[in-house]
């Protein structure tokens, strides 16, 4: 698996596998079959409740090969709560660190100086290999960029919603600009991408599907990509997009996609940018 190393030298495989809404035994058979398969990055979060399957589907994996991402929830973002949730994710998971911790949404009630501090002694002890942010927007990314330079904490990540429906641009060269990389969630529109006229076009000319040409456009772009599957055939087309590259007219074309539409629920975080 191609991979990207971080700002703070860490390097993470570009594309994963995406958990949310796997539950129960089919996160196990799913994860299971995503490892035969040559995933070798998972991405969970607390707030999914898949944790424990996760791990107990992982138990026999190596876990040096594994690259596990988890977030912490936005209510538990007071100190002693990141390190408890944290804990406690490692206990699901059956590991004793993280790859990469993140926090999946800003919460404007609690002072992100405490949050950070609490990674960053998860970050200083090795409990976590990296840090990272979700759903920030420019506005969220500058203050806390400002509270990690104070703390010395390296910010890996940024992970958004991102796909052709929902290109933003200004982010992406936000996140490039300071060295943060960008990490696409929702990123074949739970695959609507299927559906677009330009992308099946450009799909037809390289013999690939639509979902492919999404996942291949992003990670040309250097944006981790996390797709969630949970058959046999997604998951293996979604894993097979390194035999292949896209034009420059095509990355191109990919762009002009862009309706700015946002798909997942944005109650949290004041999208204001
Ligand atoms: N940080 C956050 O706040 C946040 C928010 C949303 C998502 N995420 C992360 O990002 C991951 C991916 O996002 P998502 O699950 O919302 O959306 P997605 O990956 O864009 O779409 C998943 C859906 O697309 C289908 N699919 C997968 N491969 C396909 C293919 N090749 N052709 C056609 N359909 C295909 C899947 O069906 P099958 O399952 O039937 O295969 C599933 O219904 C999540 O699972 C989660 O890990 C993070």
């Amino acid at each position: 698996m191609n991979s990207i190393t971080l700002n703070n030298k860490t390097d993470i495989p570009i594309l994963g596998l995406g958990t949310w809404r796997l539950s129960g035994d089919e996160t196990i058979n799913v994860v299971k079959k995503a490892l035969k398969i040559g995933y070798n990055h998972i991405d969970t979060a607390e707030m999914y409740g898949n944790e424990k399957e996760i791990g107990d589907a992982i138990k026999d994996a190596d876990r040096a090969k594994l690259f596990l991402t988890s977030k912490v929830w936005y209510d538990n973002l007071h100190y002693q709560d990141v390190i408890s949730a944290c804990k406690e994710s490692l206990k699901k998971l059956g590991t004793n660190y993280l790859d990469l911790y993140l926090i999946h949404w800003p919460n404007p009630s609690i002072d992100m100086k405490e949050t950070f501090q609490a990674l960053k002694e998860l970050y200083s002890e090795g409990t976590v290999k990296a840090v990272g942010v979700s759903n920030f927007t420019i506005k969220n990314l500058k203050l806390a960029l400002d509270v990690c330079q104070s703390i010395s904490l390296p910010i890996t990540v940024n992970q958004v919603e991102f796909h052709p429906f929902l290109y933003q641009e200004s982010l992406l060269n936000f996140c490039r600009k300071n060295n943060v990389f960008l990490t696409a969630y929702r990123p074949i529109a739970k695959g609507l991408v299927n559906d677009n006229l330009i992308i099946r076009q450009i799909a037809q000319k390289y013999q690939k599907s639509p979902a492919q040409i999404t996942l291949r456009w992003l990670t040309q772009l250097d944006i981790i990509t996390i797709p969630k599957a949970s058959s046999e055939e997604h998951l293996t087309e979604n894993i097979n997009i390194f035999d292949f590259e896209l034009e420059k007219s095509d990355m191109e074309k990919m762009k002009k996609v862009n309706q700015n539409n946002r798909m997942v629920y944005k109650e949290i975080a004041n999208f204001d940018d």
